[in-house]
C-alpha cells in the first residue's frame, strides 16, 4: 500500500511546527482540520509528543486517504481520525487548539466563516486557532507566485481562490477569536494565530 505523500507538507511542516511550539501548552489536545495525507499530524505528534492529536477529514473518501497515510504509524498520541466537514455539523468535542493548513483556498468562500464558527464551538476559552496558508493582504496578492497560483485555483474550480487574511481575521473576531499574531511564513504563506475569548 502506497502512503499518500504531499511534497508541500514536507517543506512547510517545520516552519509550522515552530509556530505551534510557541502556542501549544503542554499536554494540549489539538484537533487538526483537513488533515489531508496525515503528514503534518504525524510529524507534529512526533515532535510535540506530550500533546494529544485528533486528525480529521471532510468525508469517508478523504478519510480513507488519511487512514492510509496514518496506517502503521502507531503513535499513541494520535487518535483515530474523525470525519469533519467544516461546512457541516461539527462533533461534540472540547479541545485546547484547532489547527488547519491549506484549506481556505481549496474550498468555497463560505468555508472561512464556517471554520471560525465551528472552531469556536469546539475550542475551550483561552484555546488557540491556527490557520496556515497563502492569503491576500487587504485585497492584494503578496507575490507574483500567488497571483499565478490564484488563477490556476480558480481555473480548476470557480469557487476556489486565495482568501483575504483580513476576511479571516474578521470572521474569527465575529466567532469570538482575537488575533494574537500574523506571521509571514516561507513561500509567501501566512500563519494566523487566534485565541478564543
Ligand atoms: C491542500 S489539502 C491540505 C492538506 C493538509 N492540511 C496539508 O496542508 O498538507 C486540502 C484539504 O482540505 C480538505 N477539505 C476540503 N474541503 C473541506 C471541508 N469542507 N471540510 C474539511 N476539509 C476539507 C481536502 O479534503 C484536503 O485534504
Amino acid at each position: 500500500m502506497t502512503r499518500p505523500f504531499a511534497p508541500a507538507a514536507e517543506r512547510n511542516r517545520q516552519p509550522i511546527l515552530e509556530v505551534l511550539r510557541t502556542y501549544l501548552s503542554q499536554a494540549a489536545t489539538v484537533l487538526e482540520i483537513a488533515s489531508g495525507t496525515g503528514q503534518h499530524v504525524n510529524y507534529f505528534a512526533g515532535e510535540l509528543a506530550e500533546c494529544h492529536w485528533i486528525p480529521s477529514e471532510k468525508d469517508a473518501e478523504t478519510l480513507a486517504t488519511l487512514g492510509r497515510g496514518l496506517a502503521g504509524l502507531k503513535r499513541p498520541n494520535v487518535a483515530a481520525p474523525l470525519i469533519i466537514d467544516v461546512i457541516g455539523t461539527w462533533p461534540d468535542l472540547e479541545v485546547d487548539a484547532v489547527i488547519v493548513a491549506n484549506l481556505l483556498h481549496i474550498s468555497p468562500p463560505e468555508t472561512v466563516q464556517a471554520l471560525c464558527q465551528g472552531a469556536a464551538g469546539v475550542c475551550r476559552s483561552g484555546g488557540i486557532l491556527h490557520v496556515y496558508g497563502p492569503f491576500m493582504r487587504e485585497g492584494k496578492h503578496t507575490s507574483e507566485g500567488n497571483v499565478a497560483f490564484d488563477a490556476s485555483l480558480r481555473g480548476q474550480d470557480s469557487t476556489w481562490g486565495i482568501r483575504d487574511a483580513e476576511q479571516v481575521i474578521k470572521a474569527a473576531a465575529d466567532s469570538g477569536f482575537a488575533c494574537l499574531e500574523q506571521i509571514a511564513m516561507p513561500a509567501n504563506n501566512l500563519s494566523l494565530v487566534f485565541v478564543r475569548q
